[in-house]
Order: C-alpha cells, then structure tokens, then sequence
C-alpha cells in the first residue's frame, strides 16, 4: 500500500485516530441491511455484477456484503490506518489502495462505483466535490453506475449540533457536536475523544442536492435517481423525495452522461 496520499489532511488525522475503535463505535450500523436496500436500486438503472470500486471503504464494513453476493472489489481510501484494519479482516480476499477521492487513479473500469457512509460529506473544499466525480466517471465500465451518500441537516442536527449528547456517545467514547445549529452548505465540526484514543476532530461539509446536481452536470454525470433513506422498523427505506428532515441521508446514482 502507498502510503502518500495527502497526509495531513483533516480527515485523514482523524480517522488516523479513529480507525481501531471505528467498527466498535459503529457496531449499530448493518451494511447487509443497508447493501441489501442499496442493491434493487441500482438494479433498476441496469446495474450488471462484476467489479466494485469502494471508495473510501474504510475498514471494509461492505465488502462482506459485496463478497457474498460474487462481487469483485478494489477497496480505496485516504487513510492507512483504517486500510490496514480492513488488511487485518479480509487479508488479501480484497485488494486495497491508498488514494484520495479528489486525485483518484483510473485503477480500471468497473460495473459499480460508490463511496458509502459520509465519505462525500468529509469533502469540505470548494472544487473537492468535482474533483471526486471527475474521478469515479473516470473509473466507470460502460454502463456503469456511480452511487454515494452525502448527510442531510436532520443528520448534522443530531450528530454535530448535539453538544454532549450521551446519545451520540458509544460505551468509553465520547462524541461532542461542536455547532451551535446548522445551515444548509454548512461545514460542520465534532470532537471524539475517550479511552485509549488520542482525542480529534471529524469536520463534515453538508452538500444541497443543487450543489450535487450542478457538481454532476460540471463533470459529465447524468443523474438518474435521488432517493431519501431513514429506517423503519430497524428496515432501511429508500424513497422519494429526499427531505433534509425527514431523512438522514440521501443517495444519488448516476452514470456517465452521453
Ligand atoms: C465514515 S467512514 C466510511 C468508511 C466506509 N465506507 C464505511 O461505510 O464504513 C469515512 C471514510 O472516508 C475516508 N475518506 C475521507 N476523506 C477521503 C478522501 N478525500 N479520499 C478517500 N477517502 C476519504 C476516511 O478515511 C474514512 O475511511
């Protein structure tokens, strides 16, 4: 693994910090649940099985999901630290890069290319977000289907606006929301700290769905769907349209235009 990919980036520190307790902290989280939501939606704009570019895949909490299913993945991402915990589950079942989501390598053409679980939103610069499109197009099969995430302000709200919120907080760990309240296109900021871990900072840039879509058209990308996600019945729900209160997330898919 290269190890060079812009080192003190903010986000790069914090999850330096943050990656042997990241699977733990987010134990809640059910990426066979979300994977098994996210899935029929690409489905219906033609998606085929073969290979995945999992951007910003972190410790690989979707490969499993992905290897059952007969996918093939390249996992990258900006921080070694969590690759290498992602190196320690899945050994070499899965083949891992160091790179940064807005310098990416044509690592190939792949039927699916997504970044999942708030990578878009630790993209807190100007140009950042097209700099991250250009290179996920760049590294689509023909045919192929780009999908990722970004936080809505009822997310920010609960999870950077929450002072000391016990509810944001697993086991020794405490997440402290440092916003006073939230706006939209807002960069947001918490602090982590608690038991062996050197105490940081996640810094998270909400983007509007206009900003995403004028970001697409910029780049080259044809938006194909927007859908809104919140859990019901511990079920995620894909549905339209997205509402930045009603959700907590929504997802974009797209292709490359033309
Ligand atoms: C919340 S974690 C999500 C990890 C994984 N996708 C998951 O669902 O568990 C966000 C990840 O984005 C990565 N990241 C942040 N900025 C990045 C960038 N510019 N390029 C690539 N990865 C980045 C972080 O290192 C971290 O692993």
């Amino acid at each position: 693994m290269q190890e060079s990919a812009a080192p003190n980036d903010p986000a790069r520190l914090a999850y330096e910090a943050f990656a042997s307790i990241y699977d733990d902290f987010n134990h809640l989280n059910d990426y066979e649940m979300w994977i098994g939501a996210l899935l029929p939606e690409l489905e219906k704009h033609g998606l085929r099985k073969g290979r995945v570019l999992d951007i910003g895949c972190g410790t690989g909490r979707a490969f499993e999901p992905m290897l059952r299913r007969g996918w093939e993945i390249l996992g990258c991402d900006l921080t070694p630290g969590m690759l290498a915990e992602a190196r320690r589950k899945f050994g070499d079942a899965v083949p891992l890069e160091v790179a940064d989501i807005r310098a990416l390598p044509t690592f190939g053409e792949f039927e699916l290319v997504w970044a999942l679980n708030d990578v878009i939103n630790y993209l807190a610069g100007d140009g950042d977000l097209e700099r991250a499109l250009a290179g996920m197009r760049a590294n689509l099969a023909p045919a192929g289907l780009v999908l990722f995430d970004a936080n809505t302000l009822s997310l920010f709200e609960a999870s950077f606006a929450s002072g000391d919120d016990e509810g944001m907080s697993v086991g020794e760990w405490r997440w402290v929301g440092q916003a006073d309240g939230v706006e939209p296109g807002g960069v947001f900021e918490a602090q982590v700290s608690g038991g062996e871990i050197e105490p940081h900072v996640h810094r998270e840039r909400h983007w509007t769905e206009q900003q995403i879509q004028a970001a697409m058209e910029t780049t080259g990308l044809e938006l194909l769907a927007v859908l809104g996600q919140r859990e019901v019945d511990l079920q995620v729900v894909l549905e339209q349209p997205p509402d930045e209160w009603d959700h907590y997330k929504v997802i974009y898919i797209a292709r490359a235009a033309g």
